[in-house]
């Protein structure tokens, strides 16, 4: 059974209160549910993982190396300029899919570029919660191909 981890970036926590208009009235908590409900249709073992600390989404990441198949990330706004979360998908060579609920280039300048997408294996912005279910199947297809 494949295991894939999900990871949420900086203030996504605060999904439900921020900026509905934006990224969509439900709580991480409530598309979390969703996730859980897809990834049980499709057999597969998913975490969750969600932190406001830069270091912590690293660590995160390097634990995962061992023990998970592949990532789902939504970096937040870490995805603009962390050079250090970029370098930690690197390193652990696994699969990795960056999510942003939010078109991201239907935005600010500074919103418009990714600094994680090159270590992506791909990007899915601006379906709102939907793009982590989307995320899910494209990952698990893509390890199933792999
Ligand atoms: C986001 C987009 C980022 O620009 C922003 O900083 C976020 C959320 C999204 O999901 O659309 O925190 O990653």
């Amino acid at each position: 059974m494949a295991k894939i981890l999900i990871i949420n970036g900086p203030n996504l926590n605060m999904l439900g209160i921020r900026a509905k208009q934006i990224y969509g009235a439900l709580s991480l908590e409530q598309i979390n549910d969703e996730i859980k409900k897809s990834a049980e249709s499709h057999s597969a073992e998913i975490e969750f993982f969600q932190s406001n600390i830069e270091g912590e989404l690293i660590n995160k990441l390097h634990e995962a190396y061992s023990c998970f198949n592949g990532v789902i990330i939504n970096p937040g706004a870490y995805g603009h300029y962390s050079i250090a979360l970029r370098d930690a998908i690197e390193a652990i060579s696994l699969p990795c899919v960056e999510v942003h609920l939010s078109n991201i280039y239907a935005r600010e300048e500074f919103r418009r570029h990714s600094v994680i997408s090159p270590v992506c294996i791909g990007q899915i912005s601006g379906f709102g919660y939907y793009g982590y279910i989307l995320a899910l199947q494209a990952i698990l297809k893509h390890i199933k191909a792999d």
